[in-house]
Formats: structure tokens, C-alpha cells, sequence
């Protein structure tokens, strides 16, 4: 078990670039599967959820290279549909690799992601768009084993923009004889950047960013480079920090029209807060305006993957702010750390009531997600005296180096 140290009250001032986007690199290594060839991405964050997906890739065949944020893959040759258990154990998004693999090999073996502390996530959407592609679901109780001999397009609507659904579709779609079209589509930024990677390869997709999109292969698939964007989640955690702990940053290597709900949310707060287009600007004298809702939802809304950053945040506002989590049944889980710190917050069902308090106390802490756990970090850089996060691996599976980050903009964060 890693313990993140921090010792509370020193403000936050300086440059700092973020990292590349998790959720954006996950999706498009899966789809770099179905190239027979090399592929190199730039800008990746060495993080432990591409090293686990790194893993899982050599085991099916493919060639890895990484050299600093350079990853070079090589799909020449994929031999192997099966997914090893114990890296879907470990990070749950390897589901997306069904439909890339389903596509390459015509198969796909993988145990069940299961649940993690957030929600229960089911992949039925997964599932049943791929039956409807043609494939084959074997269901045994522990592993899921889909087959295909050619997958062919679909018209498939999604009961829910969900994100991990949408790309297996995509991916799948891309190998299918025929046109798919996804009506109900996730609009992430993270949908885009993938349909702007399949775009680079060759593949005709139409309506990216939309809820409707539209897929077809017409021609052999080419070798393709290319630059992953700044992690917007990343950014939006810094920028928390930075208004609890007060203080003046500039972030960079960000594309800021992907995170608009988001910087919204904080001129809400009453933060001093400017941004261009790959760029943003905060100045904070500690003082945080409670907002009477911040609900979340699918993307133009406010992410779900900021609320508890949000929440930690919120904590210090001078006054009462609701929360309303409506992606993700259990992830208001962090109110009961921070109460540990000193914050009052009730929680009731997907609802949380934040009565700010002007200042929190160190405390020993437990990170019990991943952006639960960088939530803590947000609390502690505000809070007097040291705060300790007991994380058993959350936290470096999307911050690439959240300590030597907020270091560099003088905080006083350690492993
Ligand atoms: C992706 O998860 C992200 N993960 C999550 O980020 C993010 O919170 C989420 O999208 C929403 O934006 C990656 O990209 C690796 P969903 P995903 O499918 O694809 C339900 C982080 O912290 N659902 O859009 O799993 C599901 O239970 C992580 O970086 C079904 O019911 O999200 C949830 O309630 C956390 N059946 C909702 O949809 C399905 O088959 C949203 O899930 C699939 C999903």
C-alpha cells in the first residue's frame, strides 16, 4: 500500500503541462490492434493503465516499443484473442479490446471486468451491439468468449451514450463489411479523439461528436501517428488544487472547447479563471462560492469524473452546494473521507449536500477509487497540517506524476 503525503496550506504558483489523456490513449492502442503494421502514438501518459494495456497487447502478438512518451506498436502480428484474466481484473476498460480483437482475429476470450467501488458497470450494451454486428456471445459465468467470422455493419441505438459501448462499436465497426451507424452515441472528447484516430487510418466516420455516427472501411487501413491530447480530468484536478491551496497557475498542452462544462463550473465557484485554446489560467485567494447544483451527466454536461475533485472543492465553499451523481450509482463514496478531514457532507442516495467549511484538518485517509483518491490530494493541498492517502494503487493508474506536479508548483506532496 503507496501513502501520498501532504503537508497542507502552500499555495500553488507557476506553469505546469499536463499529461496526455488516459481515456483518450486506452481506446486508441485497442484500435492500433486492427493495423497490421506499426502504429506510433506520441504524447502518452506513462501511467499504470497503459502499462497494463502495454501487457495486454504483448500477450496477443503485438510489438512494443516505448521510448519516453513515444509508443510504437506493431500489430503485424496478432495471434491471440484471449485477454489474460488478471489484467481485465486490474483495469476494467480492457473490455474495450472485444471489438478490436473480434474484428483482427475473429475472436475474443475475456473474464468479466466486474465492478469496481463507482458502480456496478454492466457491459450488456457492449454485448448486445456486438451480437448485432454478428458476433457470438458464449457466456460461462466467469469468462465471455465472442466469436465472428466476418462482423457486418448495424444500425444499433444505444439505450445509453455509453462511453466503453461506443468505442467497441467503433472499433468493431472498422473491421466490418458494410456501414454501422450508432444512433444514441457518447459525445466525449474522448469518442472524437478515437473517430479522428480511425479517420487517420482510413476509415470513413461521419457524425463524431454527435450522438449519431456513422462508420465504414472502403479501403486497406495505413500506418498512422499519432498525438493524444491533454488529459482533461488531469487538468480539472490541478485546477482544484489549485483553488483550495490559492495561488496562481497556468496550464498547458490542454484543448480547452473539450473541457467548457468544466471551466464553467469553476467561474460558478467564483474562481478567477481565463483560458485559451490550449491554455488556462487560475488565480485563487482560497474563497470558493457554493453553487446550489452541480449534477453530472454524458458529455457537453459536467463529467462525472470531476465530481469528486468537485466535491473536495466544494468542501472549503462558504456555504451549501448540492451534488447529484447520475452516471455512477455508488461514487459519492468519497464524503466519508473527507469527513475524516473535517468536511460536513450528507449523503442521500446520488445526492450529496456539501456545507463548506472555511478550512479542513490533515487526517489519515483511504483512496477508494481513482479520482476519488486525487480528490483527497485536492483536499489536503487546503487543509492544515499533513494529510496521509492510503492508496493501494489508485491513483497512479491516471496521474502520471501528481506528486512531482504539484510539487513543481510548490506543494508539498510526497510518496
Ligand atoms: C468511461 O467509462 C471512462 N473510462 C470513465 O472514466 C468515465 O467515468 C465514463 O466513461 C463516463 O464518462 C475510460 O474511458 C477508460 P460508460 P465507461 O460505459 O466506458 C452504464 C476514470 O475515472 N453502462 O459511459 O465504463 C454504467 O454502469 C473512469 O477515468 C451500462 O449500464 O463508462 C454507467 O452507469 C471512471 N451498461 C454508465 O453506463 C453497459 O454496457 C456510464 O458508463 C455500459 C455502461
Amino acid at each position: 500500500m503507496d501513502t501520498l503525503n501532504v503537508q497542507g496550506g502552500y499555495p500553488l504558483t507557476g506553469e505546469l503541462k499536463i499529461q496526455g489523456s488516459k481515456n483518450t490513449v486506452l481506446p486508441v492502442m485497442a484500435a492500433a490492434v486492427l493495423y497490421k503494421g506499426v502504429t506510433i502514438l506520441t504524447n502518452v501518459p506513462m501511467i499504470q493503465d497503459v502499462y497494463c494495456m502495454i501487457h495486454i497487447l504483448e500477450a496477443i502478438g503485438v510489438k512494443i516499443a516505448l521510448s519516453g512518451h513515444c509508443l510504437t506498436m506493431d500489430a503485424s502480428l496478432v495471434e491471440s484473442g484471449e485477454i489474460p484474466m488478471e489484467d481485465v481484473k486490474r483495469m476494467r476498460s480492457s473490455i474495450m479490446l472485444l471489438g478490436a480483437l473480434l474484428g483482427r482475429v475473429g475472436e475474443a476470450v475475456t473474464s468479466y471486468p466486474g465492478g469496481c467501488t463507482i458502480g456496478l458497470r454492466p457491459i450488456d450494451l457492449h454485448l448486445k451491439a456486438l451480437e448485432a454486428m454478428g458476433a457470438e456471445i458464449f457466456e460461462d459465468g466467469t469468462k465471455i468468449r465472442a466469436s465472428a467470422r466476418k462482423l457486418r455493419g448495424a444500425h444499433i441505438r444505444l439505450d445509453f451514450p455509453s462511453v466503453g459501448a461506443t468505442e467497441n462499436i467503433l472499433l468493431a465497426a472498422t473491421a466490418a463489411k458494410g456501414v454501422t451507424v450508432i444512433d444514441n452515441a457518447a459525445r466525449e472528447p474522448e469518442i472524437i479523439e478515437l473517430c479522428l484516430f480511425l479517420q487517420k487510418m482510413g476509415v470513413s466516420v461521419r457524425g463524431a461528436g454527435t450522438s449519431r455516427i456513422r462508420i465504414e472501411r472502403k479501403k486497406e487501413l495505413r500506418q498512422t501517428s499519432y498525438q493524444i491530447t491533454g488529459d482533461r480530468i488531469v487538468a480539472g484536478t490541478y485546477l482544484a488544487a489549485a483553488a483550495v491551496a490559492g495561488g496562481e497557475v497556468r496550464l498547458t498542452g490542454i484543448y480547452t472547447p473539450y473541457m467548457e462544462s468544466v471551466l464553467r463550473a469553476f467561474q460558478n465557484c467564483g474562481c478567477d479563471i481565463s483560458w485559451g485554446k490550449e491554455e488556462i489560467a487560475l488565480r485563487s485567494d482560497r474563497r470558493i462560492r457554493a453553487v446550489p447544483w452541480v449534477k453530472t451527466s454524458p458529455y457537453p454536461g459536467f463529467p462525472t469524473d470531476m465530481q469528486s475533485p468537485f466535491m473536495a472543492m466544494l468542501a472549503y465553499g462558504d456555504g451549501v452546494s448540492m451534488i447529484e451523481e447520475r452516471i455512477f450509482e455508488s461514487r459519492l463514496n468519497l464524503a466519508a473521507q473527507l469527513a475524516k478531514m473535517g468536511a460536513d457532507i450528507r449523503v442521500e442516495e446520488n445526492r450529496a449536500r456539501v456545507a463548506g467549511q472555511g478550512r479542513l484538518h490533515g487526517a489519515l485517509v483511504q483512496a477508494e477509487d481513482l479520482r476519488a483518491g486525487a480528490a483527497l490530494a485536492v483536499a489536503a493541498a487546503g487543509a492544515e497540517g499533513m494529510t496521509r492517502i492510503a492508496d493501494p494503487g489508485y491513483i497512479k493508474r491516471g496521474y502520471e506524476s501528481i506528486d512531482q506536479d504539484l510539487r513543481s508548483l510548490g506543494g508539498r506532496i510526497w510518496w
